[in-house]
């Protein structure tokens, strides 16, 4: 398990167990499997449908970096990511729940899943956002906030950006 974060608000000081941690909050975040998928979808499913078939995005939670975390033992935001190609993560939902965010929760989940990603040899992120699919609330653009977090846009169509990130150079 990775550990922690510049703003610490997911904040990992007292490991309950192996691979999972729980701050004095009461939230705890560990990496996801597919066993966690009813629970994504359920948080997810106040915002959005989920685009993916479901036994894909199941298999991308057992074998790709993820996070979950959960406070006082309910599901509160996620990150889950697929392959993209050789040496490319992509993120492919990241998700907080609206009475969590600003806290810095977004930021410590990317933070986590690039250390993971690293760790397991992947160079780059990759990520387009979800601001031109329906949705049941209104939602700024993340721009800045991918921006805020070291991605560059390297795309623009329309409400859909693509977003990439260098985590290391190998030739
Ligand atoms: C985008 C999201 C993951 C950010 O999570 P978070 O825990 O609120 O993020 P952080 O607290 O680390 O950072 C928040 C800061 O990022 C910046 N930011 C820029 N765009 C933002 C956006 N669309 N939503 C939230 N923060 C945004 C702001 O500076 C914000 O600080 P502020 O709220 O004080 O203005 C969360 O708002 C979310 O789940 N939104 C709905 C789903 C979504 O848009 N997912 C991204 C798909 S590409």
């Amino acid at each position: 398990m990775p550990e922690s974060t510049s703003h610490g608000t997911i904040g990992i000081h007292h490991p309950a167990r192996p691979g999972e941690c729980m701050p004095p909050s009461g939230r705890a975040h560990r990496r996801l499997a597919s066993g966690d998928l009813g629970e994504v979808l359920g948080l997810y499913a106040a915002y959005r449908d989920v685009s993916a078939a479901h036994d894909d995005v199941a298999r991308w939670l057992d074998v790709y970096p993820s996070v979950g975390v959960w406070e006082h033992g309910a599901l509160v935001a996620f990150c889950y990511t697929q392959r993209n190609a050789p040496g490319i993560l992509e993120i492919d939902n990241l998700y907080v729940a609206p009475s969590h965010r600003s806290h810095g929760i977004g930021a410590d989940m990317l933070r986590l899943v690039e250390s993971a990603a690293l760790a397991e040899g992947y160079q780059g992120l990759f990520l387009t956002n979800a601001l031109g699919l329906p949705a049941r609330e209104v939602r700024r653009s993340p721009e800045t906030f991918y921006v805020d977090n070291g991605y560059t846009v390297v795309l623009r169509c329309g409400p859909t950006l693509a977003f990439v990130k260098q985590l290391s150079i190998t030739d």
